[in-house]
């Protein structure tokens, strides 16, 4: 029986075996990309190579903490603190819910295990410690600022104006950018990849056995971006909190299905038992591939195309892990190039299937 509850002839027998084959297999290849790439750094890196997810990784080191943004993006700042990503740092760890999670995984207290933290907090270093400084902040969704700020904003010197920037100039900023570890909304692709690393919840122990919910089932980036959560003061000069136009909104809404199905074929991947957190990840994959063969049926645009095929060639089953991730790449691959070459105006088909702003999270 196949994980999503669909039709099918998968086996679980013997998976016990081969996932504890597998799981022995990430171990040996973590040890050996360590060693070809870090020969010194031990042991460190091989517990981050096994227990971290790429995705979601925002290293203490290069965070700079929302106050370096303050000076040029105060509103923003502002708009962040009415979030529960900012009051997370004040609520979570005084939640009965929450202690009882960290009971049942023998954690220590809640802002002192990675786990938790990874999701939940912002961990800045400080003088070689490491600080927990704030809740989900800028540098979650944005990546850890140390290399890319000098870079983000740089027309060209200091005497250039944003006005003088050519079109050129423009784009090698943002690639130098995105290089340098930026997650730039230029290319949304890599916003919502960071939304979807934590609320998939790809974390079988947290679910199984904390009893944390399998990810935020009703997650859509357009009703969950753009109520509370929507901070877009730059393009009205800090006039104004600006609304996306429609054909924005058909993008961010097409970026946000291919970047739901690609993480939840992750975290069906990293099932190891038919309990909640695999058939619910799976079930969430199913849902999210029937949602863009809906949307392939009104539109044609080949980007969508290979990321369903790439979701069409899996079947959801738990022995699969490797296949599953595989297919994952190929679908993130398609999204980030949807979401740079995507034009909205040809997308106006998809409008019946946009959420109404009635429904944006307030
Ligand atoms: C010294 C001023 C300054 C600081 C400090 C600063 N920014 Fe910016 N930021 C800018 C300017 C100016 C732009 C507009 C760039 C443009 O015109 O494309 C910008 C653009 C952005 C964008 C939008 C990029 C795009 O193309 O849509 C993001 C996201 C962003 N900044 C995040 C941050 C974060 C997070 C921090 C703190 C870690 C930060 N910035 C700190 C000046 C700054
Ligand atoms: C992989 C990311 C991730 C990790 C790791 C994680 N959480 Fe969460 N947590 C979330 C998300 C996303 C939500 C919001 C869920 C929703 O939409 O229902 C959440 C919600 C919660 C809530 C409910 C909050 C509320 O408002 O009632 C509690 C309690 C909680 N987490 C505790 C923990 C504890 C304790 C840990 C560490 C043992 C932890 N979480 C680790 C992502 C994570
Ligand atoms: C680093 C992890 C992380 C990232 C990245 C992240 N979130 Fe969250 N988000 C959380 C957690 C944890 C909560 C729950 C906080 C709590 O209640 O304590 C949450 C809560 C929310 C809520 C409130 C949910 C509700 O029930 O109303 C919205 C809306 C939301 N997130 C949207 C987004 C969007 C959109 C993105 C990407 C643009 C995003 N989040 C990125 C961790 C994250
Ligand atoms: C939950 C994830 C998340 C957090 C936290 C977050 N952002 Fe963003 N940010 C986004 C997304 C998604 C977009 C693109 C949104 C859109 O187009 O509506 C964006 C866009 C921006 C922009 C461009 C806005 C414009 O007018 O074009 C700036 C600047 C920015 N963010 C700065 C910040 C700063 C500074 C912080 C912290 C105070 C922050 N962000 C916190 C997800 C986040």
């Amino acid at each position: 029986m196949p994980l999503d509850g669909k039709r099918g002839n998968g086996s679980l027998k013997e998976v016990g075996l081969k996932v504890m084959q597998r799981n022995l297999s990430y171990l040996l290849e973590a040890v050996m990309v360590c060693w070809l790439v870090a020969p010194s750094s031990g042991m460190k890196c091989l517990a981050e190579e096994v227990t971290e997810h790429p995705e979601i990784r925002c290293d203490p080191a290069n965070v700079l903490g929302a106050e370096s943004c303050a000076k040029c993006h105060e509103k923003e700042l502002n708009q962040w603190k009415l979030t529960p990503h900012y009051a997370t740092f004040e609520t979570l760890h005084r939640k009965p819910e929450a202690k009882a999670i960290v009971e049942k995984l023998g954690l220590k207290s809640i802002k002192r295990n990675d786990t938790c933290v990874g999701c939940h907090y912002t961990r800045q270093q400080v003088d070689e410690r490491e600080r927990i400084v704030a809740g989900v902040s800028c540098e979650s969704c944005h990546g850890a600022a140390k290399d890319w700020l000098a870079l983000h904003n740089d027309y060209g010197g200091p005497a250039a104006t944003k006005e003088g920037e050519s079109a050129e100039h423009r784009q090698e900023r943002i690639e130098s950018s995105v290089a340098a570890g930026m997650n730039n909304p230029a290319n949304l692709y890599l916003v919502a990849r960071q939304c979807l690393a934590c609320h998939t919840t790809p974390n079988e122990e947290l679910v199984n056995v904390g009893g944390h919910t399998a990810g935020s089932l009703e997650f859509e980036l357009v009703s969950w971006s753009q109520g509370m959560v929507r901070h877009n003061f730059l393009r009205t000069n800090g006039t104004d909190n600006a609304s996306l136009n429609p054909a924005q909104l058909r993008v961010m809404y097409v970026v946000g299905v291919m970047a739901d199905l690609e993480a939840s074929f992750r975290a069906t991947a990293k099932a190891t038992a038919k309990a909640t957190f695999g058939i619910t990840s799976a079930q969430r994959a199913a849902r999210l591939k029937q949602k863009l063969y809906d949307i392939d049926q009104l539109v044609d645009d080949p980007n969508i195309k290979r990321a369903l095929a790439a979701a069409l060639s899996e079947p959801l089953k738990l022995d699969r892990g490797e296949e599953l991730a595989a297919a994952a790449d190929l679908i993130g691959q398609a999204t980030s190039d949807f979401a740079k070459s995507a034009n909205g105006d040809e997308l106006a088909p998809l409008d019946s299937l946009l959420p109404t702003p009635d429904k944006y999270r307030k």
